[in-house]
Order: C-alpha cells, then structure tokens, then sequence
C-alpha cells in the first residue's frame, strides 16, 4: 500500500504539484462582520485585509488563519460588483478554493491543456515583499481553483493585502489545525463528470466511492466519490443527489445554492474534546444526533482514547475502519440558506469519511430539513 501511495504521488508530481491547499475565499454580504464570526466563534484569527485602506477600491478582504487553515471574507463595495452579483444569487459562499503550486504558469497551461477552462491567465503581483503568481480555472459552478505560487513572497498574505491586528479574543482556544477535506454537491448524474475533471485536470486518483444503498436513509440518498492527490494535502469529496422518496439535502443545497457549490469544509482537529467544548463555549451551534446513536456506538467503535461521557456529552459521532477510528462533528449552516457547514474531524488512524455515521446524520440533518420545509 506504501508503495503503491507513493507511486501514485510520484506520477502525481510530474503533471500538476499541488503543495496543499492556500486558502478558501468566500464571497459574503458583509465581510467585516463574517471575519467577526469566524474570529469569535470559530477562534480564526484576524491577520491581513485589503480594502480602500490598502487601494483596492471595489471590494474588502479579511484574511483568518488558525493552524494552516486559511479563510479569506470578500465584500463588495458597490452593486456593480461581480461579488455583489454572487452573492445575490449564491448568498454567503465559496467562490475560490485555491491550490498553493510551486508554478502557477505552468499550472494553468496543463490544467487548461486538458480541457479545464481558464478564467484567468498567470499574473505576477508584486509589492516590497515579493511576488506572487496567480492563476484561475473554472470548476462546478461558479466556483474557481485559483493557483498560486508564493515561494518568492514574504508578505502577510498577497500583494495588496496589509497584515492586522488581531481581534481581542478572550475565548477558549479552538485548536483546528488544517483542512482536512472539502465537498462540494454537484447535479444528479454530474459526480462522474466531475471526477474525471479532477483526474484528468489535476491528476487526481479516486480514494473512495460511496454509492447510494451505502448512503442513504428512509427518505433521502446521495452519491459520493472521493477524489485526492495521492498524497492526502488536498481531498476534496463530490456528492450528487441520488433519487429517493423526498427531497435529498443536496437537492435542496442546490436549490438554496442555485447550482453546484462547496457543502461544507473539515478542519482537522488532534484533540476534538477540547476543539468541540470550546467552538460551543464560543457559540458555534452543531446538528444533533439522538441518544439512542450512542447505545449502538458503544459497540461499534470498541476502546478509544476518549471519554464516551465526553464524546455523548458534546454530542460527537465516532466510527471505525479497518484502519483505525475517527471522530466528527458537524455544524448547522453558518448563513441563512441551507448551503454551507462545518465538520471538526480528529482521526485516529482511519483515513475515511465517516461512513457508518451517515445514516444517523442524515436522519438529523433531515429533521432539520422538515423544520424548513424543505422536505
Ligand atoms: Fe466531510
């Protein structure tokens, strides 16, 4: 298996290196008051901004950052903006999740010569510290793969950008090291597609392909495949809506979300009770999953490191692979629409997703769906 996994990285390597992912750029309604929320209640910290401070005349940008884990808040400063546009139609969401590479030209020369489109070619921004090389490709939807190369960069974040102050935080420290793992939903019949966008634009493998009799609950199912780089920096599930007897949660994200966009980001925890107590400490709101999931969990996940009185009391869902076990969380959406959440993941071992916790998470996410009526 080592050998095979580093196989796969070797020819990886050769096409299209990716050194991991750089950051997530949402576009939102108000990005001062979003840096706000993931500083107060995800524990973020607040380390750069560009703006009309900085020249940057039509939009602001907030940069956080806790561990490697980078979140970037873009607003518009006016209606004629293409973020002002985005937003109207996406709400609050991902536009850009960007891959740091050690050659952002090349980069985008092989990901459109295999038949990604180009949304822009390589730039060169420059100031005192540096430069940076930029480029963008379209992926599902409106979201972008920006590129960026930033070995020649020694500035707060990018070109345009000043570092800032911290916001004042008295809270319990939150502890999320990096991103774990990004979904995104595509349409029905459209998982494929995009998977073999992401093996043939980035030279991604398949690591896991869950089908709809695995994920699936009385009324809803969904399709899912695993794609990475071989190496694990970048993950990023696809989900499409598989038919069942009512309205799947990714027919209803795509609806809310009008089209394909990022579900939601998992940011790696070591230590997920300290993680969990304080992001609730701190008012981050999770789904809930019944009691009766942990009578049955007791016996399926064996000895763990962790307190069950713990993992019950902050209502942390666990499972076991042939590997090791994990433990996740995931939050309720963090904007109006029903588009984007969070998931804390800690993993013991196991490099999977979480599988035999699906069921018992669908039935929560779809009370929560019922209460919207979008059931
Ligand atoms: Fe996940």
């Amino acid at each position: 298996m080592a050998q095979q996994l580093d196989q796969a990285a070797g020819q990886h390597e050769d096409v299209m290196p990716l050194l991991g992912i750089d950051h997530v750029e949402y576009y939102v309604g108000n990005a001062r008051q979003a840096a706000h929320y993931y500083s107060k209640a995800f524990g973020f910290s607040v380390t750069a901004y560009s703006g009309p401070e900085t020249k940057v005349r039509d939009r602001a940008s907030w940069v956080l950052e806790q561990g490697e884990a980078r979140l970037v808040m873009t607003g518009a400063m006016g209606p004629e903006s293409p973020i002002a546009r985005h937003v109207l139609e996406h709400g609050d969401g991902v536009r850009d999740v960007t891959f740091r590479v050690p050659d952002a030209a090349h980069a985008f020369e092989y990901a459109t010569g295999q038949g990604a489109r180009g949304v822009l070619e390589p730039i060169i921004l420059e100031d005192e510290n540096g430069k940076v090389v930029r480029s963008s490709i379209a992926a599902y939807g409106e979201t972008l793969h920006s590129f960026i190369e930033r070995d020649n960069y020694s500035g707060p974040f990018l070109p345009g950008y000043r570092s800032e102050p911290a916001i004042p935080d008295e809270g319990p420290e939150v502890g999320i090291e990096l991103i774990d793992h990004i979904v995104c939903n595509v349409e029905l019949g459209k998982m494929n597609e995009w998977a073999q966008f992401y093996r043939r634009v980035l030279g991604f493998d398949q690591l896991v392909h869950f089908r709809d009799d695995q994920i699936s609950s009385e009324y809803t199912a969904l399709m899912s495949k695993v794609m990475w780089d071989g190496v694990g920096r970048v993950k990023l599930p696809i989900n499409e809506p598989a038919p069942g007897k009512k309205k799947s949660q990714i027919d209803e994200y795509l609806e809310f979300y009008r089209g394909p966009g990022v579900q939601h980001i998992a940011m790696l925890s070591k230590d997920i009770i300290k993680t969990v107590d304080s992001l609730r400490r701190r008012g981050v709101r999770f789904i809930r999953v019944p009691a009766t999931y942990y009578e049955a969990v007791r016996g399926r996940i064996g000895t763990i490191d962790q307190s069950m009185e713990d993992i019950e009391r902050l209502n942390i869902l666990a499972d076991r692979d042939e590997e090791g076990y994990l433990l996740q969380i995931f939050t309720k959406n963090v904007q109006d629409r029903p588009t984007v959440f969070y998931e804390i993941i800690d993993r013991h071992g196991s490099r999977g997703f979480g599988l035999g916790n699906f069921k018992e998470l669908f039935l929560a996410i779809e009370r929560e769906q019922e209460e919207r009526g979008n059931l």
